[in-house]
């Protein structure tokens, strides 16, 4: 980590006292990493809101495979932005359901317009984009 800045920080007891507990649920090893992670997270999630700022996302679908041309759908979606999709996971959960993890990479906008197209096809029965960042401009 470069340039380190020590600061100090007034807040109530009680709200420490929670923040503490919270901190050692999630394993972080003292204050100052759990701090960096909060702060890297608004960030993080500020510049979704920008349509321009580069994030990485993942989809992930559960679908039936028997819905009529629904596979098709799905895989002419992913060819059409073939530049922006990564990689691809697809794991059939049973007979008929499909989990498909799909990583995708870009402007928010497009990330977000692209995942809207795949989750909100017709036979799509669960559909999720998490967000992330690319890592650039995060210390
Ligand atoms: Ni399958």
């Amino acid at each position: 980590m470069s340039n380190l800045t020590r600061i100090g920080v007034a807040i109530d007891a009680d709200l420490l006292e929670k923040f503490d507990e919270l901190i050692e649920q999630r394993g972080y090893p003292n204050r100052s990493e759990a701090f960096r992670d909060l702060i890297r997270n608004e960030l993080v999630e500020e510049s979704w809101q920008s349509p321009e700022s580069e994030v990485v996302g993942s989809v992930t679908l559960v679908y039936n495979h028997h819905v009529r041309q629904l596979n098709d759908k799905l895989l002419d979606l992913q060819h059409d932005h073939h530049d922006s999709i990564l990689s691809t996971l697809h794991v059939h959960l049973d007979h008929e359901n499909c989990l498909e993890v799909l990583l995708i990479k870009g402007k928010a906008a497009a990330v977000n317009q692209i995942a809207n197209a795949l989750i909100s096809t017709k036979g799509v029965k669960h559909g999720r984009l998490t967000l992330s960042s690319s890592g650039r401009n995060l210390e």
